[in-house]
């Protein structure tokens, strides 16, 4: 499998607007789904058609660190001309995305990402299975994707989140859908800032899978938020009639917009019991009474800042000298990649992050490599994930078992933010 990262021209913008100028793999937007069975070797070959270095991270995917595609760290960065082999297992059945891990904020906000689902080796039976790729934008008048990439305002409130939203690259996509049938809708959030908050109409959702791991029984749920690269997997019964629309809304502060649009027609389907649980991955044991903790305090932005400064790079600065640096959040003191990791864990301990946000911002934490499960104030575990998102003062703790050695990243997938401060690591040996 090829995976060819170049600039392309597509129509992301409604018809009456101009094509835009995007990065692709492999010329489409969201890059072309790679698709496998569980056990499957993955090979897939990055050609890099672009003018910059990049590389490609396997969003929630359990791999060999080497292959986890962060420049200076697994890999070195792939030249532009050059290509990097990446060889895996296809360990977990799930939604799963890629991208690159160089330059993120504006390769991913120029178009560069893509879904890779792998099927369960017993498939479940559903009357379709469809990829939703949720994303915004930030566009010109003239549908050209804005330049603002590093723009201090972005890097220290949300992010930088776009004015025009797409699903799978467009402003209006559409399914035809049998009435009382049953789907599976692989929901992805590949903005590098946009929580997206959704309503259903004409449909009864249950989750099913969170990043990519299946939950132990299916949640009937009436809104569903997603946050920049989370996967939510929704099974979904069409309740609307032949010749009427299901539909799936995102609420946005002036009303809530149509995002994927289902025609209904043809023979009713039988009624089904509610849905059976999705197959589970095979994860290893995760006993929190046994864990390591290591706090993990999240200070700066706009409206809080740093008032005591930070560490970067090694050296003590104030909040101005940061500033100048494009610096403008930090994790225990230090702001962006420290010599040290957050975390020295052995293989095969469990460590639990205490997570205290001081920023008057939500963030949406991701740690490569390995899934976590949030501990509950009550001390019961929440559903396994890989990106979770941290909200302004309220106290959230995660737990996983350091099972796969090598050298992960933890950072906000807000990518602004990833690239202003909010990136540590977690060494594994
Ligand atoms: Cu989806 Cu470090 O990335
Ligand atoms: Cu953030």
């Amino acid at each position: 499998q090829l995976l060819r990262a170049g600039p392309a021209r597509l129509q992301i913008a409604p018809p009456d607007f101009p094509e835009t100028d995007v990065w692709a793999f492999n010329a489409q937007v969201p890059g072309q789904l790679l698709r496998y069975r569980q056990g499957d070797q993955v090979n897939v070959r990055l050609d890099n058609g672009l003018d910059q270095p990049t590389t490609v991270h396997w969003h929630g995917l359990r791999l060999p660190n080497a292959m986890d595609g962060v420049p200076g760290m697994t890999q070195a960065a792939v030249a532009p001309g050059d290509h990097f082999d990446y060889q895996f297992t296809a360990r977990d059945a799930g939604t799963f995305w890629y991208h690159p891990h160089a330059n993120s904020t504006e390769q991913i906000s120029r178009g560069l990402a893509g879904v890779l689902v792998v099927d369960e080796s017993d498939r479940p039976d559903f009357d379709a299975d469809e990829v939703i790729v949720l994303d915004d934008w930030r566009m010109t008048q003239e549908a050209a994707i804005h330049d603002s990439f590093e723009d201090w305002h972005d890097l220290s409130h949300a992010g930088r989140l776009g004015n025009y939203v797409t699903a799978n690259g467009k402003p209006d996509l559409t399914f035809d859908a049998a009435p009382g049938s049953r789907l599976r809708l692989r929901l992805v959030n590949t903005s590098t800032a946009r929580i997206f908050r959704l309503r259903v109409s004409g449909l009864r959702i249950w989750v099913a899978a969170l990043d990519g791991m299946p939950l132990e029984t299916p949640r009937e749920v009436s809104e569903v938020v997603i946050a920049s690269a989370q996967r939510v997997d929704l099974i979904a019964d069409v309740t609307a009639q032949a010749d009427e629309e299901a539909i799936i809304g995102s609420v946005e502060r002036d009303g809530t917009y149509a995002t994927a649009v289902f025609r209904v027609a043809g023979a009713a389907q039988a009624k089904r019991p509610d849905p059976a649980p999705l197959p589970p991955n095979q994860m290893p044991d995760l006993n929190p009474a046994a864990a390591r903790s290591v706090p993990l305090i999240m200070e700066g932005g706009a409206m809080r800042g740093l008032p005591g400064g930070a560490i970067w790079q090694g050296a003590k600065m104030d909040m101005r000298e940061l500033a100048d640096m494009g610096q403008f959040w930090a994790f225990n003191g230090v702001a962006g990649m420290a010599d040290d990791p957050l975390v020295d864990a052995a293989l095969g301990e469990v460590i639990r992050i205490p997570i205290t946000n001081r920023t008057a911002f939500a963030h949406a934490m991701h740690l490569h490599g390995m899934h976590f499960r949030e501990v509950r104030a009550d001390g019961t575990m929440g559903p396994l994930r890989d990106t979770i998102l941290s909200i302004p003062n309220e106290p959230l703790e995660i737990a996983f078992t350091a099972d796969n050695p090598g050298k992960w990243l933890l950072h906000c997938h807000m990518l602004a933010h990833a690239a202003s401060g909010m990136t540590t690591w977690i060494d594994v040996a």
